[in-house]
């Protein structure tokens, strides 16, 4: 079968794929609609150290083409969104409602593909840049069929992670503020869950000025080029505080409650930080290369209650927050179709690549069939 390959040579589209049958409590996806997340691109450049070869893609939705025998929850011929986090459902992190904390969710790399006769990785528990792949129950989650597929997809990774940081880790409340840097596929995302939420002031931080129209479409109230300066500053220039005494270099004033680094840059990071005011947060959502520091001053933090978190997958809890993202999506809360910048067929990868560093696209979409 069809699909793309990273190998030690790099990016293969190929033909030479076969996936394995599913075990007793997993599910074979026809995969019909597949999202190019940043994510994917870090495999490629190594800033996501994976083994090769891998099948990439992690950002998908399709069709049950089969389940094993102790599969119930969905049958062949059902829509599903597929979600990366293959929890166990049992252990203790999973009962309490967080499984992006069991500690099956992550590293867990399987083989179940053969390219070119030899054993191939998925990756994210997921690989969704080929025509089917095997998943583990928890994993394919039903959405309705009226939903096209090729937005759907994104619901997969981006939405899930954008949103979901906005809702489950950040939880703001109605009449907060925020700074969102990195307007892609996940900062829009963040964008939108904000506008939800009721933030009244939701900045946009990007180095490409045509991303201030697709934030503001989003939700962005204001838009800050961060190429023409100190983008940290720019944003506390738009919130000043409302008295001056108590400033100073390490516990300004003025600035948002929530800063979203959605790039995965420490310089960028440093910026969210410095753009908070008393008592505010900056998330990390970016995935810079492993070992990546950020320097900060203790006392920033310490003296006016500022913090960072980092968020992984939106915090997710997948079978509650895909049907919250479908219910928003259907009653016209959240865009989903707006996403979609460009639909490929897989054999145009390279394009969609060159369009997402151009800064032109919110997401590209590849399809199968
Ligand atoms: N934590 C998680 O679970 C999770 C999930 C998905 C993606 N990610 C990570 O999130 C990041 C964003 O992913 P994406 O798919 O949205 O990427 P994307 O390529 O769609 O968007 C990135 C955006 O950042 C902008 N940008 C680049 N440098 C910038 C700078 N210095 N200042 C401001 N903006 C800048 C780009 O112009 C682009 O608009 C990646 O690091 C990805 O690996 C993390
Ligand atoms: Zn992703
Ligand atoms: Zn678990």
């Amino acid at each position: 079968m069809r699909g793309i390959v990273f190998t030690a040579d790099g990016v293969e589209i190929t033909d030479d794929l076969s996936v394995r049958d599913p075990g007793p409590k997993e599910v074979k996806v026809r995969i019909v609609a597949a999202g190019v997340c940043h994510s994917d691109l870090s495999v490629i450049d190594g800033t996501i150290p994976f083994p090769p070869p891998v099948v990439l893609g992690h950002e998908g939705a399709g069709v049950v083409e089969e389940v094993g025998s102790e599969v119930r929850s969905v049958k062949p011929g059902d829509h599903v969104v597929i979600a990366t986090l293959a929890s166990c459902g049992t252990c203790r992190a999973c009962s309490t409602g967080h499984p992006t904390w069991c500690r099956h969710s992550l590293g867990n790399i399987g083989t179940p593909f053969t390219y070119k006769g030899e054993p191939a990785y998925n990756f994210a528990a997921a690989s969704v840049f080929t025509e089917s792949t095997v998943v583990t129950e928890v994993q394919a989650v039903r959405i309705p069929n009226d939903v096209p597929l090729t937005s759907a997809c994104l619901i997969g990774c981006g939405v899930l992670t954008g949103v979901g940081a906005v809702l489950n880790r950040a939880r703001v409340r109605p009449g907060e503020t925020a700074a969102v840097f990195g307007v892609g596929g996940v900062g829009l995302n963040v964008i939108q869950g904000l506008r939800i939420s009721g933030a009244t002031r939701i900045i946009a931080v990007d180095t490409v000025a045509a991303k201030e129209a697709l934030g503001r479409q989003f939700g962005a109230t204001d838009f800050v080029n961060a190429t023409d300066g100190d983008a940290a500053e720019a944003v506390r220039a738009l919130l000043p505080p409302d008295r001056e005494r108590a400033s100073g270099a390490l516990n300004p004033t003025g600035g948002v409650a929530w800063a979203f680094d959605c790039v995965g840059h420490p310089a960028v990071l440093r910026s969210a930080l410095d753009s908070l005011d008393w008592g505010g947060n900056a998330v990390a959502i970016g995935i810079p290369p492993r070992g990546t520091e950020v320097p900060v001053d203790v006392n920033s933090l310490a003296y006016v209650d500022r913090g960072l978190l980092g968020c992984r997958y939106g915090s997710a809890r997948p079978h509650h927050d895909i049907p919250l993202i479908i219910d928003l999506y259907k009653s016209g809360q959240l865009l989903l179709d707006e996403l979609v910048s460009l639909t490929r067929p897989l054999a145009a990868f390279d394009e969609v690549v060159a369009e997402m560093h151009a800064g032109r696209v919110a997401r590209g979409v590849l399809t199968l069939g």
